[in-house]
């Protein structure tokens, strides 16, 4: 079979790149002909990346929640390669907890990275993305059209997620800019490899959205992704793509 290359001349932009689904993404746009710019709050982790990569990449250590920081990365992204193609916001956190639990500075730091990162990194994209005519793929989650308990604060800037993707796609349709989001259930990755939960929780109340068989790999999450934002998506926008196995389906 021909080798795929569908992001040759292309250079994509990826947040959350020093672990789980973000490397991994990383990993198949290098092997499809991207040039990277891999961005991550942990310099170790994005340092092993990119000594996995055969491409040209720069990295970058940012914390996504952080606006200023944000609108540099793209400038800086810019000065170097001159265009971008596709921004992947990745990065993000998870917390488990009872809601009547969850302090100020808990809910602050969760909206930061899972939710304001994302709009901090696509209104500085978007200008870019216009001469491109690119894409955003947003990793959002099932945790974002389904409600579930003791995950309230993460349910919902994954929610929100899917409205800020769902609108970017309208309103920047004509300008030839797409944007979607991928929602995946289970994803073994170091996210929820590190999950612990209250003591005291009703497991009942979280079968509903267990996997139904296995759980999906990085790579799984990854294929969706650069399908998203591949020319073989051309016509599909705004839409919050469910993997997880048919968890979401009824
Ligand atoms: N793993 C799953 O089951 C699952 C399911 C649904 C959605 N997701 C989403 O997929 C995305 C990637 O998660 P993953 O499973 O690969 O987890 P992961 O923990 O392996 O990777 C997340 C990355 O985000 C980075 N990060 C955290 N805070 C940051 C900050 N302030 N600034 C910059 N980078 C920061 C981490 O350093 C890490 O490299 C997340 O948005 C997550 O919510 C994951």
């Amino acid at each position: 079979m021909a080798r795929s290359i569908r992001f040759e001349g292309k250079v994509v932009f990826i947040t959350g790149a020093a672990s789980g689904i973000g490397r991994a993404c990383a990993e198949r746009y290098a092997a499809e002909g991207a040039r990277l710019y891999l961005c991550d709050i942990n310099e170790a982790g994005l340092d092993d990346t990119q000594s996995s990569l055969a491409t040209e990449v720069h990295t970058r250590v940012l914390n996504v929640s952080q606006s200023g920081e944000c609108r540099d990365a793209i400038a800086d992204c810019i000065e170097r390669y001159g265009q971008l193609d596709v921004l992947c916001n990745i990065a993000g956190i998870a917390m488990t907890h009872h809601f009547h639990d969850i302090d100020d500075e808990a809910w602050d730091r969760i909206v930061g990275i899972n939710l304001s990162s994302v709009m901090y990194l696509s209104r500085a994209a978007i200008p870019h993305l216009k001469e491109s005519r690119g894409n955003i793929v947003n990793l959002a989650s099932i945790a974002g059209v389904m409600g579930q308990a003791y995950t309230s604060a993460y349910c919902a800037t994954k929610a929100a997620v899917v409205m800020l993707t769902k609108s970017i796609a309208l309103e920047y349709a004509k300008a030839g800019i797409r944007c979607n989001a991928l929602c995946p259930g289970g994803v073994q990755t170091p996210l929820v490899q590190k999950f612990s939960a209250p003591d005291d929780i009703d497991f009942t109340l979280m079968s509903r959205y267990m996997p139904l068989n296995d759980m999906a790999e990085a790579d799984d999450a990854a294929n969706s992704v650069l399908f998203l934002s591949s020319d073989e998506a051309r016509h599909i926008n705004g839409v919050a793509l469910p993997l997880d196995g048919g968890v979401s389906a009824g």
